[in-house]
């Protein structure tokens, strides 16, 4: 692999032993896949947060990072905690976990990372722009990135993206190379598509029947960045689709010659139906509805307010909105979190569903409409997840 004197400078420690580990961690990524040389980056997301997820491991791996003293070299956001770093109390997070988290946390702020503890920092203000090479780590982001962004970033591991943070580089293959960014399945969208969840459903079902195929959707009008960030999770979880492209609307659409797209396959209103009909086994009586994943945006949260109307939550249900504080907290959002807190809808920020043990730990009849979020919720446990549209959810749950 060809490497810079500056590159060659950090690998041989001459910036110290952590640099060099770090860089040394980037190269060895980069030969597995044949990569030619490192390439800069404009930033870094990085997961591996949530002490439930990473538990002790992750401490030697701080230590050996504070015995180098190193920092980031590159804007790098977290991903979502295991608990609000405000209500922790409140989600019935125990003290000692907390403890772990706000370490974790802390020793990512030293080395300069943001800890914006979200798994959207494009609804943030951290959008990347086309042709921007990154290295993110949730895989639902580094989907958006690709796709609707037209950034480019393959999906990093914590580690992978935190030493290319601190190195400033990333080695260049994957989706880095404009060769690898080509469709190889071409879907026609034959079924009706309106909702959040509809797009949920559309990449769960993509996912699990193309794994890490890159797909080209025939026109699917009125998507947002809300659906698309549906879309994009769901399916790098039942798959590891890191990119799509959307007939007349993502960045790189216009560029792919449909020619070279051997095989086509259709969506239908059935496909959709079935993709509902596979989570949705029977609805017991629904513990909590949780929405959010990926992190709600001001416009989900509007939505959400705007459904509730003059109804209230039916007093045996918990309903809990994930998003990130930065959204929360926006001036515009103020009253809406106010509305909804007073009829018992709890807004919590840093963390989610998935990466909290609030959630699992308490409930086991859940109602969402993300699809990711069921896909993990049901894996292994007795949880019993339905994947609904947010207008059936508040008609269930509501009166
Ligand atoms: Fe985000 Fe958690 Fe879903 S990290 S994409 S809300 S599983």
């Amino acid at each position: 692999m060809y490497l810079t004197k500056e590159q060659e400078a950090m690998l041989s420690g001459e910036k110290g032993e952590t640099m060099a580990k770090c860089i040394q961690l980037t190269v060895k990524i980069g030969e597995i896949y044949d990569a030619k040389n490192l390439i800069p980056i404009k930033s870094a997301q990085i997961a591996g947060v949530s002490y439930y997820t990473v538990g002790d491991a992750i401490f030697s791996f701080f230590k050996l990072l504070s015995e180098g003293n190193v920092k980031v070299r590159v804007p790098s956001w977290l991903n979502p905690a295991g608990m609000d770093t405000e209500k922790w109390k409140e989600m019935c997070i125990d003290a000692d976990f907390a403890d772990k988290q706000f370490q974790i946390i802390q020793k990512y702020r030293s080395i300069g990372v943001e800890t914006t503890l979200t798994c959207t920092p494009y609804l943030i203000g951290h959008k990347p722009s086309y042709g921007d090479h990154l290295a993110w780590s949730e895989s639902s982001a580094v989907t958006m990135a690709n796709s609707f962004f037209g950034a480019r970033t393959n999906r990093e591991g914590g580690p992978s993206s935190l030493a290319a943070a601190i190195v400033g580089y990333t080695a260049n293959y994957g989706m880095h190379l404009t060769i690898n960014r080509q469709p190889t399945i071409l879907v026609n969208v034959k079924a009706d598509i309106t909702s959040l969840s509809d797009f949920s459903a559309l990449g769960y079902w993509y996912g699990e029947n193309y794994q890490s195929k890159i797909p080209y959707f025939t026109k699917i009008s009125g998507l947002d960045v809300d659906h698309a960030k549906m879309l994009s999770s769901a399916m790098a979880s039942s798959g590891s689709v890191p990119l799509f492209h959307i007939q007349g609307l993502t960045p790189e659409a216009n560029n792919i010659d449909l020619a070279e797209v051997d095989e086509k396959v259709s969506f239908t209103n059935d496909d959709l139906k079935q993709i509902y009909e596979h989570f949705n086994q029977s609805i017991k009586n629904p513990e909590l509805v949780a929405i959010g994943c990926p992190h709600a945006s001001f416009d989900d949260i509007k939505t959400i307010n705007k459904l509730l109307k003059n109804r209230n939550l039916l007093d045996e249900v918990e309903f809990w909105i994930f998003s990130s504080r930065k959204v929360a907290n926006e001036e515009k959002a103020k009253s809406i979190v106010l509305n909804l807190e007073s009829k018992g809808i709890r807004v919590y920020t840093d963390t989610c569903m998935v990466v909290s043990p609030a959630v699992r730990n308490r409930f086991n009849n859940i109602l969402t409409n993300s699809a990711k979020a069921a896909f993990y919720l049901i894996k292994g446990e007795k949880t019993n997840v339905n994947f609904l549209s947010l207008e059936e959810i508040m008609e269930l749950v509501t009166n």
